[in-house]
């Protein structure tokens, strides 16, 4: 187990990175993210998901072109695009695969990766040029590079009194 006000901290400190350093991550490093994916909970356990690890640098210019607002993920040397299975978990999919990106985000930030969410995207032009089904969502496509230039300063939360509820 992790020490709590530990895990706190690390929790408070990841943020998103939007600028990579040209320098491949290593194997090792990328199979923890995949299992750190691998591990996430989700709805019956039924995992409905595929990972999909992208290092070639054509490969990934072009699939960056689906990203309306992450262009820069062009510049990371790996991106990870997750795939939700919609037949196996119609209802949760969208939501396993979520857990998917943050257990991924997290496992990252733990070895000094950035990445960063990306949610805005053209899902149907992903999907042609992943060459996937027509029932495949591509829930988002990580990318992965060690950080290059100072990590962004914490970005704002709402304060406790405005969501903390107790009855
Ligand atoms: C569901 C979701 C979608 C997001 N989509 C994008 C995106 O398309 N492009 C981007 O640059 N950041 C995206 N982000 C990152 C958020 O802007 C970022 O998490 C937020 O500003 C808080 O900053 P932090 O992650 O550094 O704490 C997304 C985050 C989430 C959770």
């Amino acid at each position: 187990m992790i020490e709590p006000e530990e895990f706190l901290k690390f929790l408070k400190e990841r943020r998103s990175i939007r600028a990579y350093l040209d320098k491949m991550i290593s194997d090792d490093e990328i199979e923890m993210i995949l299992e750190a994916g691998r591990w996430s909970p989700s709805a019956s356990n039924k995992q409905p998901w595929e990972f999909i690890v992208i290092k070639d640098r054509e490969f990934i210019i072009k699939v960056a072109k689906a990203a309306s607002y992450g262009r820069f993920i062009k510049e990371a040397p790996v991106l990870i695009a997750i795939i939700g299975k919609t037949r196996i978990s119609p209802k949760w999919y969208i939501i396993d695969t979520s857990l998917v990106t943050m257990n991924m985000m997290l496992m990252a930030w733990s070895l000094g990766i950035g990445t960063c969410w990306i949610g805005a995207m053209n899902r149907e032009k992903a999907r042609q040029i992943l060459e996937l089904k027509d029932s495949d969502y591509v829930a988002t496509i990580l990318p992965f590079g060690y950080i290059k230039g100072n990590i962004p300063l914490p970005t704002s939360r709402k304060s406790k009194e405005e969501i903390f509820k107790e009855i």
